[in-house]
């Protein structure tokens, strides 16, 4: 990891889940200039430009390239649209697909946006690339979009009932989102993080089989292909079934959401570092007072232990940039 990103006993490193974001007015100015969402993330200069624009106006230790993880979708040659105040809307799978025909072109613009943020970002700082996890986005090409009420009853029925599709989605997943990781290697990231927000459905008889075998999968490839990539997962509302990637060579940091007790975390991370958890509520909601005991609380329980500062899950769109800079600022000991 780069030295501005490890951990010194003066220092603890930060960035901030989707800290590109409509938090910000710079951010909203860009995101106006296009109705569709994803033809800003297929524009190299407007997702550099936001990439960069929360380090200039904040003391952060690393960029994420702006993106989304929904762009391996498109290409695979499945339509996605982002609809205002709904979300995604994908084409549904209901049966099998041929996904031979892969548009390296969708990869060829994220490269490009990881190549020019590499050229204007202050060497000292990280930058991170990205994709979904293979059930994760799944998830959303069965669903067609997000799911209702988040309980994934399509999903959770095709696993059951076509279990030959499903596996051959996850798989074709998998094998595609290694393609796009050698484009964001190549094209200078220095982490890797893979998101897994939906995993936490997963029954666990099958956790191995849907979540982990694929990640894994994954993550090893990183390391097969460039050994100075460091790898970040983030199994969203797993509970104690992260304690699984604990265990992993390929994994060098584990991210935990605010449900997760960061001392429990600790106790079993054995060399990993550890990511996270301040709730991103809190972050928006909360009092100077709030922040500051719960931002303390995670800072004294990782004194002494391998350890990024984030929030538990991404930044809120409705989040004061003045409750970002006090966070920042405590974390960075500016204030006290
Ligand atoms: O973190 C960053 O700054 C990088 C950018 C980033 C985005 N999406 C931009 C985005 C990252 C890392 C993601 C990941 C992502 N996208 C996840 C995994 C993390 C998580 O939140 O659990 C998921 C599940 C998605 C899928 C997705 N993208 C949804 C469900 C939505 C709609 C919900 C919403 O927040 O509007 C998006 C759209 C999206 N992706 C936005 C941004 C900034 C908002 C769109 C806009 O600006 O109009």
């Amino acid at each position: 990891m780069l030295s501005a990103f490890e951990k010194t006993s003066s220092s603890t490193p930060i960035w901030i889940m989707r800290q590109a974001g409509r938090y910000l007015p710079e951010y909203k100015k860009v995101r106006s200039n296009f109705p569709s969402f994803m033809n800003f993330c297929m524009n190299p200069q407007a997702s550099a430009e936001v990439t960069l624009q929360p380090l200039d106006r904040f003391d952060l230790d690393a960029a994420i390239i702006f993106s989304d993880i929904l762009v391996v979708c498109k290409a695979m040659g499945v339509n996605v649209d982002f609809v205002e105040k709904e979300g995604p809307k994908l084409q549904k799978i209901e049966k099998y697909i041929d996904f031979s025909n892969i548009d390296h072109s969708v990869f060829e613009n994220v490269a490009e946006a990881i190549k020019i943020v590499k050229k204007k970002i202050n060497p000292s700082k990280a930058l991170i690339g990205f994709a979904g996890s293979p059930f994760t986005v799944a998830c959303y090409m069965f669903e067609g979009g997000s799911s209702k009420n988040q309980n994934f009853e399509t999903v959770k029925k095709m696993m059951l009932q076509n279990e030959e599709l499903f596996e051959y989605v996850i798989n074709k997943i998998t094998e595609i989102t290694k393609i796009y990781l050698k484009y964001q290697i190549d094209a200078g990231i220095d982490i890797f993080k893979l998101f897994d927000s939906w995993s936490s459905i997963v029954p666990s008889l099958k956790f191995k089989k849907y979540v982990y075998n694929p990640n894994i999968e994954i993550l090893n490839f990183v390391k097969e292909y460039s050994k100075k990539t460091k790898t970040i997962i983030f199994p969203k509302g797993c509970g104690e079934k992260v304690k699984s990637f604990f265990k992993s060579n390929c994994v060098d940091a584990v991210a935990i959401d605010q449900y997760t007790n960061i001392s429990w975390a600790f106790n079993n991370a054995k060399d990993k570092i550890i990511q996270g958890n301040l709730d991103n509520y809190l972050l928006a909601y909360g009092s100077k007072m709030q922040i500051k005991n719960a931002v303390l609380k995670i800072l004294h329980k990782s004194e002494d232990k391998k350890f990024i500062f984030n929030l538990g899950h991404g930044i809120l769109p409705e989040t004061p940039i003045e409750n970002v800079e006090y966070l920042i600022d405590l974390v960075k000991g500016k204030c006290t």
